[in-house]
């Protein structure tokens, strides 16, 4: 297959495409490098790798040339760029999104896979794991505009018979992260011995997603067809004070952990219970993620620190 992957050379992206091309896939990457290159050496030097903009028709038109399938990442993200950056993350969001459909209507492309998030669910109540059939409850900039590409979507589904998956990701962490995110924050943290700052009482619940497990999933559901919202969720709720702990535990840290008042911006984003349910992804395609959080963190660790940390 011939496949684009728009925000590619991001943390996801990038692992997908070092997926894909071990695949067999031919795999082009259209990225922006708003967050630098995270693509290693050798799918850098396997993909075709284009450097634009997905606010631009033309280039994503022609970036998905010939293409069968695109996986549309390209984003911006992390609460605190979000908060500081709302009109350009709602552009880069909708019209991004819109360009990507209409270039796929010139290229006659047959499926666009879109990285929605679990953020969609805001405050919605949750007896048990968040289904697709939940309520949603978009409360920020980002999670509007996923939502409402998610609707978009479908109405090309509906319209134009287009192929599209929306893939609802809880919490993705692993090999490649930054620092914008939770995980990779609180390594650093903790290998430099600074405090581990937890926002709240860190009761506040997350479901993390390892990024293999994430990109398997990404891969089965390539082979769908039809319209389809889909949780990609690890179905483990984890306090935000044990993810503070394990990760003091697993780097030997001499940190403590420490608890502030989350910055007022950050509020819309203090969701305080989010679990989700990947039945949903496991009827359509046999697989849901299933590595813990103990190994996941080893595995990071093991990869992305042990190294660094005995040349430091
Ligand atoms: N990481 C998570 O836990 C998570 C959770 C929910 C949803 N998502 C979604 O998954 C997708 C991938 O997330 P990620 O964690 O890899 O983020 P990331 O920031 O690492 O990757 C996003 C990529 O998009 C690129 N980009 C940004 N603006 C662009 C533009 N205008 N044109 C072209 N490229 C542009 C960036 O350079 C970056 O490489 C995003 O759509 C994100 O919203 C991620």
């Amino acid at each position: 297959m011939k496949i684009l992957i728009t925000g590619g050379a991001g943390f996801i992206g990038s692992n997908l495409a070092k997926r894909l091309v071990k695949d067999g896939h031919e795999v082009r990457v259209l990225d922006s490098l708003l967050r630098g290159n995270k693509l290693d050496k050798s799918t850098y030097d396997s993909v075709q790798f284009i450097k634009g903009d997905v606010r631009d028709l033309s280039t994503v038109t022609e970036a998905s040339k010939g293409c069968d399938v695109v996986y549309h990442f390209a984003a911006v993200l992390g609460v605190d760029i979000v908060a500081d950056n709302p009109v350009e993350t709602m552009d880069v969001e909708v019209i991004g999104t819109r360009n990507v459909v209409e270039a796929a209507a010139v290229n006659n492309i047959k499926k666009i896979l879109y990285a929605s998030t679990s953020g969609i669910y805001g405050h919605s109540a949750i007896e048990n794991a968040l289904t697709e059939e939940v309520l949603v409850d978009p409360r920020t900039s980002y999670a509007m505009a996923k939502r409402y590409n998610e609707i978009y979507l479908a109405s090309h589904h509906e319209e134009k018979g287009l192929n599209v998956i929306s893939l609802r990701f809880f919490n993705v962490y692993g090999e490649n992260q930054d620092n914008r995110m939770v995980v990779p924050r609180f390594f650093e943290q903790a290998l430099n011995n600074e405090d581990i700052t937890v926002f709240g009482t860190g009761q506040q619940t997350r479901d993390f997603t390892y990024i293999d497990d994430t990109v398997e999933a990404c891969v089965r559901l390539m082979d769908v067809d039809g319209c389809h919202i889909v949780n990609i969720a690890n179905e483990e709720e984890w306090q935000i004070k044990d993810l503070a702990v394990k990760i003091k535990d697993i780097t030997a840290s001499q940190s403590s952990i420490q608890y502030i008042e989350a910055p007022k911006r950050r509020y819309d984003y203090e969701v305080e219970r989010r679990v989700g349910s990947s039945e949903k992804l496991l009827h359509m395609t046999g697989y849901k993620p299933n590595t813990g959080l103990d190994e996941g963190l080893q595995k990071i660790y093991a990869t992305n620190y042990v190294n660094l940390n005995s040349i430091l």
